[in-house]
């Protein structure tokens, strides 16, 4: 049974979905956060489908520990090719993958409709993406890049730095000759790099990040379940990481730009 005093489990491979975390922290800060960031594993996108949906098992698996009223996964990657395995493992507790509520955001947003997706090696591949554009707007043109270093960029707080906007170049400068006015963030680890990315693609091309859609999602179906926390009080969080808690909250602090709670160490 379902309540609403119970906390959202939301998971990524490591400090990534932070990013929705926050947005659903600030929409709705009634709600008991449970985080698990897959540190010992990180990353993800360059692991084969197979890899990705045991870990994707084992994270929902671990959430279910802490009996959540809804499962965010804050990750693109995991959304991309394991969102039926995490539904399963989930049995009747609901799941937002955050694949649904970019897309929406972006057709919303695009004028053209030429949307640039950028994320992992895995999310690219899998072709998620474009197939939930084409599936709503069949007059779309998808552009799509994996990023593969963005992430251990990300891990490393390397946030404006110059490296990450060499980087960012080379990647993003297809994107150019494109003529794209939207670009979605296809991976929760992108948004820590957002200024890197502003700066490349210059200020025509709007930014998709899925944080403020999914916090949006998590409020509507939490309220058609009855579920939204009616407690007047600020919620307190929990952190949990696989590996070096010390450092996701180094790193964390760093891009949130708050203190956060003491991070866990766990094991799946
Ligand atoms: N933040 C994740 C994503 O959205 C995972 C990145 C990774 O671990 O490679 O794709």
């Amino acid at each position: 049974m379902l309540h609403r005093d119970s906390p959202i489990g939301i998971f990524d491979s490591g400090i990534g979905g932070l990013t929705v975390m926050r947005r659903i922290k600030e929409r709705l800060p009634n709600e008991r956060l449970v985080y698990f960031g897959d540190t010992a594993r990180v990353p993800y996108g360059t692991k084969s489908p197979l890899a990705i949906r045991k870990y994707a098992a084992e994270d929902t698996a671990l959430l279910l520990r802490y009996n959540p009223k809804l499962i965010v996964i804050a990750c693109g990657t995991v959304s991309a090719v394991a969102l039926d395995v995490v539904k399963e493992t989930a049995k009747d507790i609901p799941v937002l993958g955050v694949i649904a509520a970019c897309v929406a955001t972006a057709l919303e947003k695009t004028k053209t409709k030429k949307i640039g997706v950028i994320g992992t090696l895995a999310t690219i591949a899998s072709e998620a993406y474009p197939r939930e554009i084409y599936a709503r707007e069949h007059g779309a043109t998808v552009f799509s890049k994996a990023c593969p270093l963005f992430v251990p960029l990300a891990e490393e707080g390397f946030l404006n730095h110059e490296a990450t906007r060499l980087i960012a170049h080379e990647y993003l400068a297809d994107f150019k000759t494109e003529a794209i006015d939207t670009l979605i963030l296809g991976c929760t680890h992108y948004p820590v790099l957002r200024p890197a990315i502003e700066f490349i693609m210059g200020n025509k091309v709007q930014i998709i990040d899925s944080g403020e859609a999914m916090a949006l999602e998590v409020e509507l179906v939490l309220a058609s379940r009855d579920l939204l926390n009616l407690s007047k009080t600020t919620a307190l969080h929990q952190l949990m990481v696989s590996d070096v808690p010390q450092k996701f909250k180094t790193v964390a602090e760093l891009f949130l730009g708050i203190e956060l709670p003491d991070v866990e160490l766990v094991a799946t």
